[in-house]
């Protein structure tokens, strides 16, 4: 079982890398295996626009045009079992690497929805699960929880679980965080979406 984390954090001693630790914890103890990559350290530009009317080589062709980072971790992700998005909140919202790696996958997947039909199935159509940490007033978690699972169930994630903590609660989700990692190995899904009884 691999499981890939996705930090929004560059800070590899902060806040949201204790997140990440506690749930690779669980990982690790439960026999799965994680690699965490810091969005922030790698080369991701955002997007260029490269057609005047805001798309470009993404909309026609499903791939994006940049040379940089974002193929590789992409692929990471394509080839993980399970991944985590842990999202320090800025603004009460995606940190910008979080946002910037996120909007160019949706661009990515976008040419498939548009020449497969709505129903076509994602490369990333797997088990994901989103963590926000707001590290200031401890506002804004909601917001930028709201947004992170819009915009992974758009990419096609089944987004298993949104986590939020704030800097005054932290340390009392610490274990909560390791459980999670431990439940992360057992691959969890969605169930069957609720159909009322007698229809
Ligand atoms: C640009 C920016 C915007 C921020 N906005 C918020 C916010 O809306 N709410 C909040 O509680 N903290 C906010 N913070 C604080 C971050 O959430 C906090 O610094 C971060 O989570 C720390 O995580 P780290 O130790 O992993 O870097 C903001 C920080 C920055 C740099």
């Amino acid at each position: 079982m691999q499981i890939l984390i996705l930090s929004g954090s560059r800070n590899r001693e902060g806040q949201t890398a204790r997140a990440i630790q506690a749930i690779t914890k669980g990982i690790s103890e439960a026999g799965g295996q994680s690699e965490t990559l810091f969005l922030p350290e790698l080369s991701l530009e955002r997007c260029r626009q490269c057609d005047p009317d805001g798309w470009g080589l993404c909309r026609h062709e499903g791939r994006c045009v940049i040379e940089d980072d974002f193929s590789s971790t992409t692929d990471k992700v394509k080839a993980a079992d399970v991944v985590v998005f842990a999202n320090p909140v800025y603004f009460g919202d995606l940190s910008d690497s979080m946002k910037c790696f996120l909007d160019r996958i949706r661009r990515v997947v976008f040419f498939k929805m548009i020449s497969g039909g709505r129903g076509a199935s994602s490369e990333f159509a797997k088990p994901a699960i989103g963590y926000c940490y707001a590290g200031g007033s401890g506002n804004g978690t909601t917001s930028c929880s709201a947004n992170l699972e819009r915009i992974l169930q758009i990419c096609g994630f089944d987004v298993v679980d949104m986590i939020n903590a704030r800097r005054q609660n932290l340390d009392a989700k610490i274990p909560m965080l390791e459980l999670t990692g431990r439940w992360l190995v057992t691959k969890p899904a969605s169930g069957p979406r609720f159909v009322p009884p007698g229809r």
